[in-house]
């Protein structure tokens, strides 16, 4: 198959930076020719708090996938995550000027830059202008105008915003990694690229990302994101509750979560017993596994109800396929399971798909952000464009518009 790009993803998350490098085919088609993947010190729920340890990190990461690959890595499309990350719809309309009243690019650049112009705190970065769809004359619904004759151009946008200090230390960190940045992309807006499919997203459906420190979450209808945000707890919470209730190390609370951890009750019963000394403790201690996943229960439901109040905020009935986990915090026996319970939806755990090449360890729900990641920077692709970051600054719409635009404008 036909070598159409090289692209670069790099997941720079709580507890794990991941760099891949993904050859992309002219059909599309998406080969890992290179990774990376190094426990990630520096970070705290997805923030940068130590800017050294996180360059190690990065660069540690960028260097076994560049010496797997034989490639050099010069720029990267790099994932965002972080209780920072929030979101606003915006509308904007112009009058229709070209010849004969026919929409052209140019109204809907206008029209995009005017939605654009929605007044955002200085104290935060405009990551994704997002098109979501157009109104040409009052009616709705329109995906794609160009050509229509109209005398009023209106265009729905879907805004994603974060904390401009914690992207301008991730994009710091990356930096000093020696490797330039194609787009900074929210997390969950990466991961939805593979993990959801076409007729989800038009049907209406939610992403989870179940990361160490973070959920982050995002809204589809109708084929676009309409609600990207964060929550500020992950897989890490688990763990912590783990150690505390049972009087032990978090590395053995870690272990009896992946082992012997479920939230789902109604699968656990009788009252088996675990050994902890297996995993490391020193006497011969046993705890009950009902108690271990009763601990993991009650954590578990709080953050499902988190969620639940996000997406009932955002409207009630609005997702009729349900909700999809993914992250490292997802592959927690019975994950799916409480979620139906208490979101009252259809619930599935899902990973990375249609992918090639090195997937050894990597197809795996902690990898759809990175693999997302690459699939974001291929649809780019399509479009012909992407905006470097952050030769755009505050204000320098086109790059960022232009690359918005490819969602519509495939
Ligand atoms: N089999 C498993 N069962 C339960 N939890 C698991 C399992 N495997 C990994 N986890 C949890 O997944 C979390 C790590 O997930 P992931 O790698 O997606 O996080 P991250 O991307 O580094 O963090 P974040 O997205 O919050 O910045 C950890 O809390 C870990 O305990
Ligand atoms: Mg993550």
């Amino acid at each position: 198959m036909e070598r159409e790009a090289v692209l670069v993803g790099i997941d720079v998350g709580t507890s794990k930076v991941c760099a891949l490098i993904g050859e992309v085919a002219r059909d599309g088609t998406l080969t890992i020719v290179g990774k990376g993947v190094v426990p990630a010190s520096g970070l705290r729920k997805a923030v940068v708090v130590n800017i050294d340890q996180t360059v190690r990190s990065i660069s540690g990461a960028v260097d076994h996938a560049e010496r797997l690959s034989g490639y050099q890595i010069d720029r990267a499309f790099v994932g965002v995550g972080g209780q920072n990350v929030e979101s606003q719809n915006s509308r904007g309309a112009v009058a229709v000027t070209g010849h004969q009243r026919e929409v052209t690019r140019e109204d809907v650049d206008r029209a995009l830059e005017v939605a654009r112009a929605v007044s955002i705190p200085s104290n935060r970065e405009v990551l994704h202008v997002l098109p979501r769809g157009f109104i040409v004359d009052g009616q709705e619904g329109v995906k794609d105008p160009l050509g229509m004759s109209a005398v009023r151009l209106e265009i729905e946008t879907h805004i994603v915003t974060a904390g401009a200090t914690a992207v301008r230390n991730l994009a710091k960190c990356v930096q000093a990694a020696n490797v330039k940045i194609d787009e900074l992309v929210a997390s969950s807006l990466a991961s939805a690229e593979t993990v959801l499919s076409e007729t989800e997203r038009e049907l209406g459906v939610a992403v989870a990302d179940i990361g160490a420190g973070t959920i982050d979450l995002a809204l589809f209808l109708d084929g676009s994101p309409f609600k990207t945000v964060v929550l500020p707890v992950g897989g890490n919470n688990v763990t912590n509750d783990l150690a505390i209730g049972l009087k032990t190390s978090l590395q053995v609370a870690e272990e009896l979560k992946i082992q012997h951890g479920s939230c789902d009750l109604s699968t656990v019963i009788g009252d088996e017993s675990i050994s902890v000394s297996t995993l490391g403790e020193a006497a011969g201690r046993t705890v009950s596994r009902i108690d271990v996943c009763r601990i993991i229960e009650a954590r578990m439901r709080e953050v499902f109800e988190m969620m639940a109040a996000e997406i009932k905020a955002a409207g009630e009935g609005m997702l009729p396929a349900g909700l999809v986990l993914t992250g490292g915090g997802s592959q927690l026996e019975g994950a799916a399971a409480l979620g139906r319970e208490v979101l009252n939806m259809p619930v599935r755990v899902a990973g990375p798909t249609d992918v090639g090449g090195l997937t050894d360890n990597i197809l795996n729900p902690a990898y759809s952000t990175a693999i997302g990641l690459l699939y974001w920077g291929a649809k780019g692709l399509e479009a012909g464009a992407s905006g470097p970051y952050p030769s755009t600054p505050a204000g320098g719409l086109p790059g960022r518009v232009r690359d918005a635009l490819r969602n519509l404008f495939p």
